[in-house]
């Protein structure tokens, strides 16, 4: 968590610092401040979100500063205010840091620190960190800030990106990776650093992503240097071209990006399956699993680890890679399977999922099974994040850049990857006839246009919305392909809306929270067609004989489930393995809606983030 972005070069760098800052926000938005230099140096930091941190910045002129940096902050050590807020400074006032990551053995260095003498404003690891650099420099003062902050990073234990200036050398700022992301844009004399590239891909499409252990010195002198901290080793500059657009990472006339985001999902699908499906012949050509073909013909189990809305996607494709493929699946949450000794077995396969591929717990559950020799397979969204460098292969979801800290169109589009993944392996392993492979096939392409329909009834879903936006509480009901989905609709509604709401397999209703069923209790049933339908009507006249409010996710053309509903929102008649996709639409929708009414922070829910890169 926390965005970290910083600037060295020729141009005025304040609006580029407030704008990457307000780009990064979705990593977290407790605190923000900045550092900027010219000759003297101006720091400035409050409790809050960017803007706030903005409105505190507008009289003072600060044109000539052309190196800077800038932090906004999740909480981890210290609650959010201006004294824990980033940039932190040493006790010399002369080196400031911005720090995503956790110093896990700062307490001790602490100690020594004040024993030393050494005086700390804040409770953070961070300014730990700082003033173990200056003790560094102050026991050898010939060092300069990129070697003391070298050997300093060797001391400590944990994970980290830094941006480190010194006044000392007001020439150059440091950035060094270990654990959390780092990304470098190069354009001429420019050096831009952020924690992704979103606030520098108006400036150039240039760019370095630091790997662990790298330390950068990027100077206005000599360009920058790469080496590695441990072995002081210099390493090659694999500089990217890369593709993302500025588009991508801007709201484009939404009112929030996680509407945006939903509403991009037709596209996103169909970016999550170009190249990888065709028709006449119907046809899935997944080039990862191709080329590890003997792995997953040989495979007696898959365990896909992950966390949220990932691991919904994960139980989702538990049931797709069972029903289709007749592989055993397990589905974990990566921070219950690092800690718990886990089996492994030669042949499995471990399946990380995740969107930002930085997510700290699936990071170490997927070392953990690397270590213990699994072939890992990743399904991952962000191209070049650490879980699609950490595993031996994989597949991109391609649902492009998702902003809203609510997840959704990235669910969409590891729903559709593993359904296609599960559905080859399926027909390879001869586990299902052709006809099954075309129809799935089939609906797959379908599947966008569908989609767009189903965005097509917003305003209903919002009229519903409006209706249940006062209710304290929710159930989310569905049984096989849609019990996932009633777990993924339950999350979304409780982390944007702060509602409380629980998701559970239909059937189990009866095993304890039919209790909490009376008139105030709104129960959203996905009661599409086909596989237990009738099992679901049943299901809904128990609510309604208790006087339960149902809202119901159906097929068109349904007659039963409408009925018997308080209200409904139709999806289109499809595949049996597609409706939990399609389903999962209007529950974003319905969710979105009633935290729009309620006035909450849509984009940025309380005490959220976007990548949890701590445990
Ligand atoms: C919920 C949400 C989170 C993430 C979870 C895993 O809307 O976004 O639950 O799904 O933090 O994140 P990734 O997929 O980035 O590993």
């Amino acid at each position: 968590m926390c965005g970290i972005v910083g600037y060295i070069g020729e141009q005025s760098t304040k609006d580029f610092i407030i704008d990457g800052l307000k780009k990064l926000e979705y990593r977290g938005y407790d605190s923000a401040g900045v550092f900027l230099f010219d000759s003297k140096g101006y720091l400035k930091k409050c409790k809050g979100k960017v803007a706030d941190l903005e409105k505190k910045m507008d009289d003072d002129n600060l044109s000539s500063c052309t190196i800077g940096m800038g932090h906004t902050r999740w909480a981890t050590h210290g609650i959010p205010n201006t004294k824990n807020s980033h940039p932190h400074v040493s006790n010399n006032g002369k080196i400031f840091i911005v720090h995503n990551g956790i110093i896990e053995n700062y307490a001790s260095i602490k100690q020594i620190l004040i024993e030393k003498g050494y005086t700390f404003q804040s409770e953070t690891d961070t300014e730990v960190l700082v003033n173990l650099i200056e003790e560094v420099k102050k026991s050898n003062p010939e060092l300069k800030i990129g070697k003391a902050t070298q050997i300093a990073l060797n001391q400590v234990v944990g994970a980290f990106a830094i941006v480190v200036f010194d006044k000392d050398s007001p020439n150059e700022l440091v950035v060094a990776k270990l654990g959390s992301p780092l990304a470098i844009g190069l354009k001429g004399k420019d050096f831009f650093v952020g924690s992704d590239p979103s606030p520098f891909i108006k400036e150039t499409n240039r760019c370095l992503y630091l790997n662990d252990y790298e330390l950068a010195i990027l100077s206005r002198k000599k360009g920058l240097t790469l080496r590695d901290f441990r072995t002081n080793r210099v390493k090659d500059q694999k500089i990217e071209k890369l593709k993302l657009q500025i588009e991508q990472v801007e709201k484009g006339g939404f009112k929030h990006f996680m509407l945006k985001e939903i509403f991009e999902q037709p596209k996103c699908i169909n970016d999550s399956l170009r190249g990888r499906i065709f028709s006449n012949p119907a046809k899935i050509k997944i080039s990862s699993v191709e080329e590890y073909w003997e792995k997953f013909k040989k495979s007696n189990r898959l365990i896909f680890i992950s966390c949220g809305t990932s691991w919904h996607a994960s139980l989702l494709g538990e049931y797709y890679f069972e029903e289709l493929a007749r592989i055993p699946v397990e589905v974990e949450y990566a921070s219950e399977f690092r800690y718990r000794n886990p089996i492994i077995y030669k042949d499995d396969i471990v399946i990380p999922v995740s969107q930002s591929g930085e997510t700290a717990d699936t990071i170490a559950a997927l070392k953990l099974a690397k270590e213990m020799s699994a072939f890992i397979y990743g399904i991952c969204n962000v191209v070049g994040s650490s879980i699609a460098r950490e595993t031996h292969t994989g597949i991109y979801t391609h649902a492009g850049p998702e902003i809203g800290v609510a997840s959704t169109k990235a669910f969409t589009c590891q729903a559709v990857t593993m359904l296609i993944i599960a559905t080859e392996i399926g027909y390879k392993l001869k586990k299902i006839t052709k006809s099954k492979y075309s129809e799935i096939i089939d609906g797959v392409q379908n599947l966008s246009d569908n989609v767009k329909k189903i965005l097509k009834k917003s305003n209903k879903v919002e009229e519903i919305a409006k209706k249940y936006s006062k209710s304290k509480n929710f159930l989310y009901l569905g049984r096989g392909y849609n019990f996932p989905v009633a777990l993924e609709g339950a999350l979304k509604l409780k982390e944007i809306s702060y509602i409380h709401a629980e998701g559970y397999p239909a059937a189990e209703m009866k095993h304890g929270p039919i209790a909490l069923i009376d008139k105030n209790m709104p129960v959203v049933v996905v009661a599409t067609k086909k596989g237990n339908y009738k099992k679901i009507v049943s299901n809904v006249m128990e609510i309604k004989a208790r006087g339960g409010k149902v809202i119901s996710i159906v097929t068109e053309g349904d007659k039963e489930i409408k009925k018997i509903s308080d209200d409904f929102i139709e999806i289109p008649e499809c595949h049996e393995l597609i409706s939990p996709i399609l389903a999962n639409i209007p529950l974003q929708l319905l969710s979105y809606y009633i935290a729009d009414f309620k006035g909450c922070s849509i984009d940025q829910p309380r005490n959220l983030a976007k990548s949890v890169t701590v445990e």
